[in-house]
């Protein structure tokens, strides 16, 4: 995660070893993120771009809950050329309201985990 100094808006960004992937480790570890940003840390957005032709990526945070909020035109260079992204972000009231996909200390994710109720408030909490 990346805070600018004095800002209330972080950045995240997760690798996966390949060998590791769809075992729900992105998931689990962009909720420790979120949590900690949120619940610990105290701020008011967190963001994250992925390339368009990284559905994975973008299912990450849907899973978690982060909204699309648009499309950034040629902003990250990877290897010299000039890549575009979708933007994803959520604020802090709408973490507090989110559905509890996975929580800290919960263990293993419980078959209707996409299920829980939407009025939930979570409370902040340690994220390790
Ligand atoms: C993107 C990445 C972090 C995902 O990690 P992961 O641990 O496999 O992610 P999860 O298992 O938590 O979730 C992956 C989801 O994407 C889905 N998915 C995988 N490949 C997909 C594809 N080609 N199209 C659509 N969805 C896809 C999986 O089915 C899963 O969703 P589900 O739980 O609804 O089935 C991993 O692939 C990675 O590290 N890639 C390289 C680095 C990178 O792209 N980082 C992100 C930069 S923004």
């Amino acid at each position: 995660m990346v805070i600018l100094r004095g800002a209330k808006e972080g950045e995240i960004w997760y690798l996966v070893e390949p060998e590791s992937w769809g075992k729900g480790i992105a998931t689990e570890s962009v909720n420790h993120l979120l949590d900690f940003g949120f619940g610990e840390l105290g701020l008011h957005r967190i963001w994250a771009t992925c390339l368009p032709e990284n559905p994975a990526s973008a299912r990450v945070m849907e899973k978690v809950g982060m909204r699309k909020e648009g499309f950034l035109l040629k902003n990250l260079k990877i290897h010299g050329v000039w890549k575009s992204g979708f933007l994803y972000a959520m604020l802090a009231e709408e973490w507090r309201h989110a559905p509890q996909i996975w929580r800290p200390n919960q263990g293993q994710l419980p078959d209707d985990a996409r299920r829980v109720d939407l009025g939930q408030p979570r409370e902040p909490q340690a994220a390790f």
